[in-house]
């Protein structure tokens, strides 16, 4: 009986820490910290290669990881193949916007913020997306494969390669007056997870 008590205790206090609070709208680089780190996919767009629209924007869903939820490093990494039709516009044009939107999780809806309303904070990440090496591939593979443990039985006959966002510019929607931008450095500079006071929970 104290024994179930305690185990309680424990996964709400598990539960709690897990409820992170969204950080203040005007630390515009600590917000696209946590967005980034808050969601596990991104829209992804790239100069199309395919017809009838090359040369066209080409948006497409895929899977990110910045690191474990609440420990992240701002790079998002992702799991490619080139048999992917984005992915083979990157191989022609690596230039690409990722965005990501806190309309990703249940926020949005529990405050009844409109997934276009800027106090639905939404992020885009311009840059480019390149393959990653070494160790940081193993770097990559772990803040995936935590993330999406499915990856793992992804068929290895699509050579699978892992990359990241090259970031060159973020944009910040997170509040009325317009776009707010942060330079990368503003951006890696930031720690999205640290306490403050007076600020909504997710
Ligand atoms: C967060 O990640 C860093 C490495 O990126 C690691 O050194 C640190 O121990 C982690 N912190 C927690 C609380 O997991
Ligand atoms: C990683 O390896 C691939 C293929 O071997 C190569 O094309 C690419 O330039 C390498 N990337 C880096 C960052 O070293
Ligand atoms: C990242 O982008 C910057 C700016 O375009 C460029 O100078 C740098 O070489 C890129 N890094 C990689 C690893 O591609």
């Amino acid at each position: 009986m104290m024994m179930m008590m305690m185990m309680m205790m424990l996964m709400l206090v598990a539960a709690l820490g897990g409820s992170l609070s969204v950080p203040p709208h005007e630390q515009v680089a600590r917000m696209a910290r946590f967005v980034v780190n808050k969601c596990e996919w991104a829209s992804m767009a790239t100069i199309s290669t395919h017809d009838p629209v090359r040369g066209q924007p080409f948006s497409n869903a895929f899977s990110i990881s910045d690191g474990p939820a609440g420990n992240g490093t701002g790079t998002p990494y992702l799991f490619l193949t080139h048999l992917e039709i984005s992915v083979q516009d990157l191989q022609v044009n690596p230039q690409s916007s990722l965005s990501v939107s806190l309309a990703q999780t249940s926020y949005c809806k529990n405050h009844g913020f409109d997934p276009q309303s800027p106090l639905c904070a939404h992020i885009i990440l311009s840059g480019s997306v390149v393959e990653v090496n070494g160790s940081e591939a193993s770097v990559a593979k772990a803040a995936l494969f935590s993330r999406h443990p499915e990856m793992i039985d992804w068929p290895t006959d699509h050579n699978w390669f892992f990359a990241k966002m090259n970031i060159t510019q973020v944009w910040v929607l997170d509040y009325f007056g317009g776009v707010k931008t942060v330079t990368p450095e503003e951006y890696y500079r930031a720690t999205p997870y640290r306490k403050h006071s007076g600020s909504d929970t997710l």
